[in-house]
């Protein structure tokens, strides 16, 4: 496959092509030190064997937030440096922080914007990252990832919304790249050409008046020109639409923009590939071979791979489906797909993040703050002699109700909901944590075939019950009776 071909970046040789993008885990403390919980989340990953962890965003400054990972001063480089020893001992998985800038939210709603900053805080800013830049090498982290994508000073620069009318101008493309090309020089300045130095940036911006794909073109060009290992996309997760909270500071992934950056369940897989693919064929057709990560609602494996072959992408980068299951990759490798603990996108880990909790998985056993490894000696959960005696019926609103037996050994922590319509695909649409689950979205006219299966904490599971097979009524418009 593919998906498991070394690739090398910069200096660097990534054992594989997949990708855990920054994930904040609101582990740390607001004090922002590198503790052992930290630490057990990023080994996770490097168990699990993925290419390249990109460390959640870490402050190149001191502004305070809530719980954030920080690189704005020496006193944190022994933090990072016991996490990059972690992760180099247990594997071939590299690991880069992503460093980030952010400007000032007030609870009360106001937030600083872009043409608020004069020159000396932006001089400040481009020395920030360099001087973090510096401390994750010496941390002993493989590279860096710079932070220019979603509500971020960076990325607000390049905006359709940056407002300046200086050299950092909103009004020119070339102005809205001048601070992006200030730090890039800042970083190379300060640890050289052979320190691998990613960005992740927005393919769009997807907020009235922001930029779309026909910008971020010629954007991820001159990030090439200027000598990115590579570019990780991303879209939206913007203030501008987010929607306030009362007494809490706006957190940009509440709006329309925040869906797309982390698209929930009920979006298609892959919503977002095209865009990728299509900054991949113009840096390409420019001259640039710098790889493209391509990142939003990918899990299958297959899908992957196919991504890659098509040539859409040349780094698969899963966030949620990683938090799942960190050893998805090495079960990929071991032909143990089958075996992985499925995302199903409820956005459980995005509601932890807004509200400045601990990120865990709805997946994970209660109380857990770390994905249980894949054992080696784990138990397969087993239906009983009755099998999973899955049943299926049509309610009067047009719902299927399945219910079925629990297996008779206690292995199982959830239940993995499988439909196919008309014989279709079949797809993962749901996991439980009951024998019971109603399907509320089943058109009426269509045949679905149901399966479950029952799935162990480490992704272990059942063979697929019986199936049942439904085909709902098309239901009458005439005016109810008791309506
Ligand atoms: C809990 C959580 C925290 C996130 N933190 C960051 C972050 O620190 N930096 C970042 O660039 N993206 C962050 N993201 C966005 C992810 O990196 C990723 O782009 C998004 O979840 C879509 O990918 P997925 O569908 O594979 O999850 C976060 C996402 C989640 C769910
Ligand atoms: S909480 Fe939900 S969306 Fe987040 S990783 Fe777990 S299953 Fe996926």
């Amino acid at each position: 496959m593919k998906l498991l071909e070394p690739l090398k970046i910069n200096q660097i040789t990534l054992p594989n092509r997949v990708l855990v993008p920054a994930m904040v885990t609101r582990l740390s403390g607001e004090d922002g030190f590198v503790n052992d919980a930290v630490i057990d989340r990023y080994a996770g990953f490097a168990r699990g064997g993925v290419g390249l962890i990109v460390v959640e965003a870490c402050a190149v400054h001191s502004s305070k937030s809530g719980p954030l990972l920080r690189l704005s001063d020496d006193k944190f480089i022994p933090g990072h440096r016991k996490l990059t020893d972690r992760v180099h001992g247990i594997s071939d998985s590299k690991i880069v922080p992503q460093i980030i800038h952010f400007m000032k939210v007030a609870r009360s709603g106001w937030r600083q914007t872009v043409d608020m900053l004069d020159t000396d805080q932006i001089e400040d800013i481009i020395s920030d990252f360099g001087r973090a830049a510096i401390r994750a090498r010496e941390a002993g982290y493989d590279g860096v990832e710079i932070h220019s994508a979603h509500a971020y000073t960076l990325m607000s620069f390049l905006s359709r919304h940056n407002h300046r009318k200086d050299e950092y101008s909103g009004k020119t493309l070339e102005g809205r790249l001048r601070l992006f090309g200030r730090v890039m020089a800042e970083i190379r300045k300060s640890v050289g050409n052979d320190f691998a130095v990613g960005v992740r940036f927005l393919a769009e911006e997807v907020v009235r008046d922001g930029y779309t794909i026909e910008d971020a073109k010629p954007i991820a060009l001159r990030m090439a020109q200027l000598g990115v290992d590579y570019i990780s996309l991303s879209v939206g997760g913007k203030f501008e639409d987010a929607v306030p909270r009362e007494g809490q500071p706006l957190y940009p992934y509440t709006g329309y923009s925040g869906d797309r950056c982390m698209p929930g369940d009920w979006y298609p897989a892959m919503p977002n590939a095209h865009l990728p693919a299509a900054i991949k064929e113009y840096i390409n057709g420019h001259g640039f071979d710098v790889p493209v990560v391509s990142v939003g609602k990918i899990s299958d494996p297959q899908d992957a791979e196919m991504l890659l072959q098509t040539g859409k992408a040349d780094i698969i980068g899963m966030a949620r489906q990683l938090l799942a299951d960190p050893d998805w990759t090495n079960k990929v490798a071991a032909g143990r797909s089958d075996d992985i603990v499925k995302c199903i996108y409820c956005n459980v880990c995005k509601q932890l993040d807004g509200a400045f909790k601990e990120v865990n998985c709805f997946l994970w056993p209660k109380g857990m703050n770390q994905a249980p490894a894949d054992d080696p000696d784990g138990i397969n959960p087993v239906w009983g002699d009755a099998a999973a005696s899955l049943t299926g019926e049509v309610d009067e609103r047009g719902r299927v109700i399945l219910n079925w037996q629990a297996p008779s050994n206690d292995a199982t922590r959830i239940y993995d909901i499988y439909r196919a319509e008309e014989d279709g695909k079949v797809t993962c649409i749901e996991a439980v944590k009951k024998p019971r689950y109603i399907d509320p979205l089943a058109l009426g006219g269509l045949k679905y075939t149901y399966h479950v299966r029952a799935v162990a904490p480490d992704g272990r599971s059942t063979p697929p019950s019986n199936s049942v097979s439904l085909t709902p009524d098309i239901p009458s418009y005439e005016k109810l009776e008791n309506a």
